[in-house]
């Protein structure tokens, strides 16, 4: 195995946090689609498969250093959300969770002298960057539209149609 017993150890919390995080983003995409905010159910929709990918990405990769995955449960997902912006405070608190269990994991293999994790997590380090301000943009047009959710709806729709392109 290339990489020791502690590591493998955080690499399977990680996948599992993936995983809870995947989980928690669809149960947010559901409440959205109860709300009939259909665009932002799809974004968080495409949060979850992102999520999902990223647990993919970390199982690969205790595949290919020789080590052993192991999965956990996953706790089942908060439903009830007073509004929208409940849902995006909760989900920018779970990437700031995200970023720090990464940043844990990226002084373990400094310590450890692992700089083959130490590398392949710098594609995580980076892409946190990325969620966590995706995240607080989102929140901050949430809290400024207040109670015209439509105006978040049209801005969103907009956003992933240009993401197309
Ligand atoms: Fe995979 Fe958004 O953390």
């Amino acid at each position: 195995m290339m990489i020791s017993t502690t590591m493998n150890a955080k690499l399977n919390d990680q996948i599992a946090a993936e995983f809870a995080a995947a989980h928690a983003y669809l149960a947010m995409s559901c409440a959205l689609d109860r709300m009939a905010l259909k665009v932002l159910a799809q974004r968080f929709l495409k949060q979850h498969d992102e999520e999902r990918e990223h647990a993919m990405k970390i199982l690969h990769y205790v595949q290919e250093v020789g080590g052993t995955v192991t999965l956990d449960a996953v706790a089942k997902p908060k439903k009830d959300y007073k509004n929208v912006e409940a849902i995006v405070s909760t989900a920018l608190q779970n990437e700031k969770d995200i970023t720090a269990k990464i940043n844990d994991l990226m002084t373990l293999a400094e310590s450890e002298k692992d700089y083959a994790t130490r590398s392949f997590l710098e594609w995580f380090v980076d892409e946190q960057v990325e969620e966590v301000s995706s995240m607080t943009d989102l929140l901050n047009v949430v809290k400024l539209a207040g109670d015209n959710v439509l105006q978040v709806e049209a801005m969103v729709r907009h956003q992933m149609l240009a993401e197309k392109t």
